[in-house]
C-alpha cells in the first residue's frame, strides 16, 4: 500500500510511479467529493505555509482554498514580507517554521533553495515552482489527460518550446508513467541534459519513448496532447526580445496542429501569451482544455497534501 505521509514532494524523480498514479487516483476521489458537495476534512488544525519569492495565481489560490476545504488553514508569506528577503537563512527559517507549521510550500528561482528548505525542516516540504522543476503542475496535467483519455499509458505528449521547469518535469512524469514524450525545442534552449538522461533511465522500465528534437512539425506527428509555455519563465523577463527571434518557428498555432492525432487536447501550464508560444485559435479552441488543467490543480494538491499531511 501507499504511505506518503511526513514525505517531501519536490520534484517527480522522488516518486515511484505507482506513487504517482495514487496520487492521481486520489485527486479525482477527491474531486468527486467536492462536485458532490461532500465535507471532507482531514486536515482541520493543520496549518501550511506558503512561501514565494515569485509571483503566482494559480498555485496560490489552489493551495490556500485547497487547505481551507481541506478543514486546515494556509498563510501567504511573500518574499518581501519575511525575513528571508533580508538573509535570514534558509536552514533557520526551515527550522523555526517547523515549529510552527505542518507543511511548507516553497516557490523559488534556485532548486537548491527548495532542497535546502527540505533538508533543514522537519515537516514536508513542496516544490510550487523552481527554476528546475514544477511537480505540482505535473500532476494536474496527468491528472487531466488521464480524465481525457480515459488512460496514460502509451499516449503521446509533445512539448513544444523552452526546456525549461515544465518540460523537466513533464519529461520525468510522463516516463514515470509510460507517456511517450516528444520535445521540441530551439538549439541552446533544450531541456538539461541530465533531466533527459534520467528520463530515459525511467522510461526504460516503463515503455515509455523520449525524443528531443529542434523540429516542432517532427514533435507533433500523431500527439495525443500538445503541451506548450512561455519563452520566458519567469527570471528571465530580460531575455525576452532574443527569445522571440528564437523560438519564432516554434508557436502552437493552427498549421502545426493539423499534424496531430485529430482529437488532440491542447494544455498550457498559465499564464500563457496569445501570439507569441500559441495562437489564439488553439488556445481558445475546441481542443484546448486548460480550465480543466488549472482546476485539476486545486484537487491534485488536495490529494498531494492529504496524502503528506493527513
Ligand atoms: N501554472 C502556474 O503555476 O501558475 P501560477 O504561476 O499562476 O501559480
Ligand atoms: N515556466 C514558467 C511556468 C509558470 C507557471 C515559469 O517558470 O515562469
Amino acid at each position: 500500500q501507499v504511505n506518503l505521509k511526513g514525505r517531501d514532494f519536490l520534484e517527480l524523480d522522488d516518486y515511484s510511479p505507482e506513487e504517482i498514479q495514487y496520487l492521481i487516483e486520489l485527486a479525482i476521489e477527491i474531486k468527486r467529493k467536492h462536485k458532490n458537495g461532500e465535507v471532507y476534512q482531514p486536515l482541520k488544525g493543520k496549518t501550511l505555509g506558503l512561501i514565494f519569492e515569485k509571483s503566482s495565481t494559480r498555485t496560490r489560490v489552489s493551495f490556500e482554498v485547497g487547505m481551507y476545504q481541506l478543514g486546515g488553514h494556509a498563510l501567504f508569506l511573500s518574499k518581501n514580507d519575511i525575513q528571508l528577503g533580508r538573509g535570514e537563512p534558509i536552514s533557520d527559517m526551515a527550522q523555526v517554521m517547523s515549529r510552527y507549521l505542518d507543511g511548507i510550500m516553497i516557490r523559488t528561482f534556485g532548486h537548491d533553495n527548495v532542497v535546502e528548505l527540505a533538508r533543514y525542516a522537519s515537516v514536508p516540504v513542496i516544490n510550487g515552482l523552481s527554476d528546475l522543476a514544477h511537480p505540482c503542475q505535473v500532476l494536474a496535467d496527468y491528472q487531466t489527460l488521464y480524465e481525457q483519455k480515459g488512460k496514460l499509458k502509451g499516449l503521446k505528449l509533445v512539448y513544444i518550446g523552452d526546456g525549461n521547469n515544465m518540460a523537466h518535469s513533464l519529461l520525468i512524469g510522463g516516463a514515470k508513467l509510460g507517456v511517450h514524450v516528444s520535445i521540441a525545442s530551439p538549439a541552446g534552449y533544450e531541456p538539461d541534459p541530465s533531466v533527459v538522461a534520467v528520463s530515459r533511465e525511467i522510461a526504460k522500465q516503463t515503455g515509455s519513448e523520449i525524443v528531443i528534437t529542434q523540429s516542432p512539425q517532427e514533435a507533433v506527428k500523431d500527439a495525443d496532447a500538445i503541451y506548450t509555455d512561455v519563452w520566458a519563465s519567469m527570471g528571465f523577463e530580460e531575455e525576452q526580445k532574443e527569445r522571440e527571434l528564437a523560438f519564432a518557428d516554434f508557436q502552437v498555432n493552427e498549421e502545426l496542429v493539423k499534424l496531430a492525432k485529430p482529437d488532440y487536447l491542447f494544455l498550457h501550464c498559465l499564464p500563457a501569451h496569445r501570439g507569441e508560444e500559441v495562437s489564439a485559435g488553439v488556445i481558445d479552441g475546441p481542443h484546448s482544455v486548460i480550465f480543466d488543467e488549472a482546476e485539476n490543480r486545486l484537487h491534485a494538491q488536495k490529494a498531494l497534501l492529504v496524502a503528506l499531511m493527513g
